[in-house]
């Protein structure tokens, strides 16, 4: 009789789902402070009024299925060498990625997957039956990336390697050697490359956008979207730029899987990812980013409890706790006595954490600090 394996679920995204609506504070997002409509059309920069009664006239149809010439182009131009024909648009970076490694893997593949990560490859594998191996980001060595566990990992039956760069949720941007040590393990075993890259664009440290992984090596697939750096995370938006002929073998998936995003979500995509609009749209990201992070390192200085890794990028930090206390035990703690929220380290693979988000209104954010500080004081 066959037997049926347990479906793992999606525990990071479940518990968000659960809670982000209800909680007065909630620190548990990755990205900035979303932009309105019409804070995104005055990005435009020409007559507001006739963009906004533009867009209450567009037809409610389907989109391109692919996604809308005009937002593919608007995608393919920062990705050199791409052209609309390497791009597919999906649903959100998320269905990018599960797309991706449905197409071009199997069951019984190999995977390699970076952690510290969003734990999206560690579930697919599970319930897609793919075997998993890991390489690491290291707490002690400044979320340096462990080349002799990369190698071990990418073994000659590997033929998928996942990483996430700038990485959720340390927000460590890759050094040059790391990156061309990972270019070189997939290259080694012939593996398929998957750089979700859905933080670059939100830089703290420097105003350089990351530099993508597509064209490092032929088979590359970079993942993108307008939720975090753009702070669109309703558009759901994303995309995936690789070889033409992988990327229609992905739309051919996406027929079965939701046809296609949303013709509202395509416009207004292409907006945002447009040359006049997305360094300005940048500028607001790195704004929220830099003033966010400002305010959690003012308040870890102040603790002995607390220690925390200055990121490269992204509206998030990994701040390691002294107490003895699991991390999800902590976050329900923290939702049930101080209706404050964040996500919990052990859902990213390592306890002992917790992913603060702070890339919103400064107010709110010491408020959600100063919350987690009163739990650390209770605990003792
Ligand atoms: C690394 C990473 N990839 C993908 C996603 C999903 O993003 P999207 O909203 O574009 O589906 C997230 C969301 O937190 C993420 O952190």
């Amino acid at each position: 009789m066959a037997t049926t394996r347990p479906f793992v679920e999606f525990k990071l995204e479940r518990l968000l789902s659960a809670h982000e609506n209800e909680v007065e504070i909630n620190l548990s997002e990755s990205g900035v402070h979303p932009l309105t409509m019409r804070g995104l059309l005055a990005m435009k920069g020409g007559d507001l009024g006739a963009d906004l009664a533009a867009i209450a006239a567009t037809e409610l149809n389907y989109p391109q299925a692919n996604g809308d010439l005009e937002l593919r182009e608007a995608i393919a131009r920062w990705y050199p060498g791409a052209t609309a024909a390497n791009v597919l648009v999906t649903v959100g970076a998320i269905q990018a990625n599960f797309t991706s490694l449905l197409t071009v893997t199997a069951p019984g593949d190999a995977i390699a997957v970076m952690q510290p990560n969003y734990q999206q490859f560690w579930g697919l594998a599970q319930n897609l039956e793919r075997t998993m191996s890991t390489f690491s980001l290291k707490p002690h060595r400044d979320w340096a990336l462990d080349l002799d566990e990369l190698q071990d990992a990418v073994a000659p039956e590997t033929s998928f390697v996942a990483v996430v760069n700038p990485n959720n949720p340390t927000g460590r941007i890759m050094r040059a050697d790391e990156r061309a040590a990972v270019v070189a393990a997939a290259e080694r075993t012939g593996a398929w490359l998957l750089a979700d890259e859905v933080y670059a664009g939100a830089e703290r440290v420097t105003d350089e956008f990351t530099q993508t992984f597509y064209g490092q090596y032929e088979k590359v697939l970079a993942i993108g979207s307008t939720s975090k750096a753009y702070g669109l995370p309703g558009l759901r938006i994303g995309w995936v730029v690789g070889p033409a002929d992988v990327v229609a073998r992905m739309w051919a998936w996406q027929d079965y899987i939701t046809i296609c995003t949303t013709c509202l979500g395509n416009k207004l995509a292409a907006v945002a990812l447009s040359p006049a609009v997305r360094p300005r749209i940048l500028e607001r990201t790195r704004g929220y980013v830099r003033r966010g992070f400002d305010n959690v390192a003012r308040w870890a200085a102040g603790r002995d409890d607390v220690e925390v890794l200055p990121p490269d990028a992204a509206a998030i930090c990994f701040v390691r706790y002294a107490a003895a206390i699991n991390s999800t035990e902590f976050v329900m703690r923290l939702l049930r006595e101080k209706s404050a929220f964040v996500a919990p380290g052990d859902l990213f693979g390592l306890d002992g954490h917790l992913r603060v988000s702070f890339g919103l209104p400064d107010e709110y954010v010491r408020e959600g600090l100063a919350r987690i500080g009163e739990l650390l004081d209770d605990i003792g």
